[in-house]
């Protein structure tokens, strides 16, 4: 093992576990129709800090979970619980990035981020002030007056993720967020994820279908089986970082990680 792996392991090993789903199960019934189990026996627990990308086939349940995560939906069953205490409703502790953005069309760049901190009191000063800081940290410099309407859809995602960072959720909770992006602006994107969680260490949980993105991005990966949708193999990366995609090593890892995900 390398100094600097070493390294990277003891970075969130030495962390609180701080997120913790035991025994998770969902159904959903439609119109009197038998429930159909969509998640069962899910376990798992999340260091802070760690970076954990799930991946497996449509339908497996992953969009499910994170909705659980957030407090939008219920568990039928099994528990989820946030530093000791149980998640129930949405709160600000948990913030969610869609692979469609969420903004305001009617609201500028600035207004959009902003609009979480209403309810927070600060004083004018303080939250434009913030508002700037993270327009700077996504990179949108000179876009703070635009409409969602008015810039690409890569600029859309960098103001949803700041709209979320800048209420410095414990845990960031993102469903396929660049999906519907190019190649190059999808890399770029991931970049300002890594550099963003560098930064302030966020603990991440992040829905994928993308193999080289996993690899790229993830401590762990939770991989899933579907009907029902259950944890096959929980998988740690241990890259040193940061990574390249040009790498050896990288290119192993993704090659391995895609023959398990073929036999999902
Ligand atoms: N509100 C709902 N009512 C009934 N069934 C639902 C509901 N939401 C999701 N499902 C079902 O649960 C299963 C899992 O859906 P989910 O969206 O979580 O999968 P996913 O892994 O995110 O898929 P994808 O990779 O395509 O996004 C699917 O069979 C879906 O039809
Ligand atoms: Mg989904």
């Amino acid at each position: 093992m390398t100094a600097r792996l070493h390294l990277v392991d003891q970075r969130t090993e030495a962390m609180p576990v701080i997120l913790e789903v035991s025994a998770l199960s969902k159904r959903f019934s439609t119109n009197g129709i038998a429930p159909v189990g969509v998640l069962q026996d899910i376990c798992f627990s999340v260091r802070r800090g760690e970076m954990i990308c799930f991946l497996g086939r449509s339908g497996c349940g992953k969009s499910t979970l994170l909705k659980i995560l957030a407090g939008f939906i219920r568990s039928s069953s099994g528990a989820v619980q946030l530093n000791g205490r149980p998640v129930g409703r949405p709160g600000p502790d948990r913030c969610v990035v869609f692979q469609e953005d969420a903004l305001f069309p009617w609201l500028t760049v600035k207004e959009n981020i902003a609009f979480g901190l209403k309810g927070r009191k600060l004083s004018r000063r303080v939250r434009d002030r913030e508002v700037d800081r993270f327009i700077g940290l996504v990179g949108l410099d000179g876009f703070a007056d635009y409409l969602p309407q008015a810039i690409s859809g890569g600029m859309k995602q960098r103001v949803s993720l700041a709209r979320v960072l800048i209420l410095q959720p414990e845990v960031l909770l993102m469903d396929e967020p660049f999906a519907a992006l190019d190649a190059q602006t999808r890399e770029e994107m991931q970049n300002l994820l890594l550099d963003l969680w560098k930064k302030f260490s966020y603990t991440v949980l992040f829905v994928t279908h993308d193999v080289n993105e996993a690899v790229l991005l993830a401590d762990r990966i939770i991989l899933m089986d579907k009907n029902p949708g259950r944890i096959r193999e929980d998988i740690s990366i241990d890259l040193p970082r940061p990574r390249h995609k040009g790498s050896e090593r990288y290119f192993e890892r993704c090659r391995a990680m895609m023959t398990k995900v073929n036999q999902v």
